[in-house]
């Protein structure tokens, strides 16, 4: 087995996150073949030494294939579906890092389906947009054979700050989707009192920069008050894909029979701003259905705040 730093890495995927990833690996050092479906996506990657897939048979060869997409459904497509990764003749990977924010079945079925063909995985999700990762400050929750976690653990630190091993199986999608339903919940929360703030009064800038030094104030809430400062909702991570994580949630909550009222209440407010057409700017415009609904006029304050990644 080689050591890690000389593992050969299969990347598959390249959107905000997943291109983010792979550039912080192979700025690493780490020897990269990357494959997205959309190719021009992947090849600034060039600059970084990453070798770009014209399929993904050129990923024969490696030792871990990460994987960073939308959807079960894409995943398994790329995957599995008839001319994914496990379709194509080619010497397979030793171990799946699969990153995206899948459900428990999804990534129990996939474990099957790679268990199969003698391929062992680790489920990875990560908490932190495309922003944290450049800043060097994404964090893995990782489950699967302890062993395989042991020996990417030299990659997941080379991508982010940390990496949480919580045990065998699909685990880490469960501690995932917790993670996003707070993230769902806390977002709604946020735009809800800085409306009030502001309503009475109190300008954004100045309400959000107390609260980010208070006990309340967190890496969210400072990397989220440039966009509720000055409503710039350029997209890092998109209300669809929030609510498909707050739906996971809940579907895993009602499963397990365990009562999720905040969060429940939240995914609606998501969904309205799904309905109100807000699908292709940053779930952050919840900010803007907020002061819509409270009859409060919403400008940018045209304020440099620190997002404190820099
Ligand atoms: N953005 C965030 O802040 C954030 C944070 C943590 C976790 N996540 C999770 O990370 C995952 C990726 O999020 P993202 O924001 O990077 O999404 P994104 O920018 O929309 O990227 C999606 C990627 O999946 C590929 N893809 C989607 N469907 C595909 C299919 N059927 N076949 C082949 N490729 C397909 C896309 O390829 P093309 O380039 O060809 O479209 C692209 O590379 C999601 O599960 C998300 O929930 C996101």
């Amino acid at each position: 087995m080689p050591t890690p730093i000389d593992l050969k890495v299969g990347w598959i995927g390249t959107g905000r996150m997943g291109f983010t990833m792979a550039r912080r690996l192979a700025r690493a050092g780490g020897k990269l073949t990357v494959w997205n479906r959309t190719r021009a996506k992947a090849e600034p990657l060039t600059q970084d030494g990453a070798r770009i897939a014209d399929s993904l048979a050129d990923l024969g060869g490696c030792d871990v294939a990460f994987c960073m997409l939308s959807t079960w459904d894409d995943v398994k497509h790329v995957i599995a579906g008839p001319d994914g990764l496990l379709s194509q003749r080619i010497p397979m990977p030793r171990t799946v890092i699969e990153c995206s924010s899948i459900s428990v079945q999804g990534s129990a079925e996939l474990r099957s389906i790679l268990a199969a063909r003698g391929i062992e995985l680790l489920a990875a999700p990560v908490s932190g947009n495309a922003k944290v990762v450049t800043a060097g400050k994404l964090s893995f929750v990782v489950s699967g054979p302890r062993a395989a976690y042991d020996r990417a653990r030299p990659l997941f630190e080379s991508i982010g700050k940390s990496s949480t091993w919580v045990g065998e199986g699909e685990l880490a999608r469960t501690v995932k989707i917790c993670h996003n339903v707070f993230l769902g919940v806390v977002a709604q929360s946020l735009v809800e009192v800085t409306a009030l703030a502001q309503k009475a009064g109190v300008p954004r800038h100045a309400f959000l920069d107390f609260l980010n030094q208070s006990v309340m104030g967190s890496m969210f809430t400072r990397y989220k008050t440039p966009a509720l400062v000055n409503l710039d909702f350029k997209v890092t991570f998109t209300p669809e894909l929030l609510r498909k994580d707050m739906d996971l949630g809940l579907e895993l909550a009602r499963n397990l029979g365990v009562p999720m009222p905040t969060a429940a209440l939240a995914r609606e407010q998501i969904q309205s701003l799904i309905g109100n057409g807000f699908t292709e700017q940053d779930f952050a415009t919840l900010l803007l259905l907020e002061g819509r609904a409270a009859g409060l006029a919403l400008e940018p304050e045209q304020v440099q705040v620190d997002d404190g990644l820099s």
